[in-house]
């Protein structure tokens, strides 16, 4: 869908910054560069949207080259999102989200409808928000308009430059369960910077690693932390996480056991207050004797709301789930299939025991991050 061939970028003081880098990336792949500071990841980046132009080198999008769309064009049609925001202080909530559907001629109907349903998507009440100021609004409010902004225009790509670092570690987790959740549903294909390896584990589909403006490897998480390509990789990693089998790890080894659960007659403002006072984005559904019987998102109850008068109503199957007598091996196998990044865990009577989270998984496929995890 997205693909570079041998693309660099020469700076005009002639400093090379992206050194002849080579991908492809399917349609709906959420792909995660990384790399130490200065290692060329903006840049790649930038030169997607072409806000910079490359030096050498060819990138297509869904076979397009990109130096054959006007650039504005090309622009409006990538979502772009960054750490700083950069949300227009003089324009109200619902005007920032607005701009690029503007550009494109969408009529003031369209445009509303749309702003109350990407307000919705983000988890932003649109009768409270829409007519706020960016300064009415916590950071991590900032930062949802800036991905409802991003996605205004319906586009089939975005970029990320460290979307969520400014942001405390809990708005950050929430932020990134929500937006993973996002994902899964709308299989936008992304392109995001982070340099923070815990955040890339868990959210990427596949993990580029940059240094010096080359590309080192390019592989799935799982990939990334039993076979790194190269020393650099290794270290990058960390040095001391100790890669563990997980063929001999047993999954209630790694398994959550405080599980937030919801009874499938639960009105849907029940789930919901339950969902936003201890900040979670699914719940897991069992019937009165505990028995797994499915689960529900805050998205999909956020949409719904007025529709429903009982979550069962929205529920999706429990499926995949595991057992109890599970490995880490059969929950990373089962994990590219659970909808939400979430398998909850049963014994034989079909009784919820707890739950894996793809976070979970890969942490405790590698041991102890070194010092923070953070490489700057
Ligand atoms: N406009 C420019 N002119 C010259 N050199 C530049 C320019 N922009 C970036 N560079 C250099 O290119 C290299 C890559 O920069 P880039 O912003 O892509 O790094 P990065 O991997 O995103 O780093 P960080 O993690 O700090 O954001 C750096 O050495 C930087 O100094
Ligand atoms: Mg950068």
């Amino acid at each position: 869908m997205l693909k570079f061939e041998n693309v660099s970028k020469v700076f005009d003081g002639g400093f090379q910054a992206v050194k002849s880098v080579s991908f492809d990336i399917p349609t709906g792949e959420f792909l995660v560069l990384i790399g130490p500071s200065g290692s060329g990841k903006s840049t790649t980046m930038k030169m997607i949207n072409r806000m910079e132009p490359h030096t050498s080198g060819k990138i297509t999008i869904n076979g397009k080259d990109t130096n054959s769309y006007n650039a504005s064009e090309l622009r409006r049609n990538i979502g772009y999102v960054i750490q700083q925001i950069g949300l227009f202080p003089h324009y109200t909530i619902e005007k920032n989200i607005a701009i690029v559907p503007q550009l494109k001629g969408w009529n003031d109907k369209e445009i509303k409808a749309r702003v109350n349903e990407l307000l919705e998507l983000v988890g932003l009440d649109p009768e409270i928000y829409a007519t706020r100021y960016p300064k009415e609004l916590s950071g991590g409010q900032q930062q949802r308009i800036g991905i409802a902004r991003a996605l205004a225009a319906d586009p089939d790509v975005i970029l990320m430059d460290e979307p969520f670092s400014a942001l405390d570690p809990l708005t950050r987790e929430q932020l990134q369960n929500e937006f993973l959740s996002l994902h899964k549903k709308l299989k936008k294909t992304i392109v995001f910077v982070t340099h923070d390896m815990d955040e890339a584990l868990k959210m990427g589909d596949r993990i580029a690693i940059m240094k010096d403006g080359k590309l080192l490897q390019l592989d799935t998480p799982e990939k990334l932390l039993h076979e790194p390509a190269h020393g650099f990789v290794e270290e990058f990693i960390g040095k001391h996480r100790i890669i563990q089998n997980p063929e001999l790890m047993p999954v209630i080894d790694i398994m959550s056991e405080s599980v937030y659960t919801a009874l499938p007659q639960w009105s849907p403002e029940k789930a919901l207050s339950f969902i936003r006072q201890r900040k979670i984005t699914n719940l897991i559904v069992v019937d009165d004797d505990n028995i797994l019987v499915g689960i529900v998102s805050a998205h999909d109850l956020i949409k719904k709301l007025d529709d429903i008068k009982i979550i069962e109503e929205i529920m999706v199957s429990r499926e995949p789930f595991l057992y109890d007598t599970s490995t880490a091996k059969d929950a990373i196998i089962m994990m590219n299939e659970a909808p939400y990044g979430i398998l909850p865990v049963i014994d034989k009577t079909q009784k919820l025991v707890g739950v894996v989270t793809r976070g979970s998984l890969l942490s405790a496929m590698s041991s102890q991050w070194t010092e923070t995890g953070d490489i700057q």
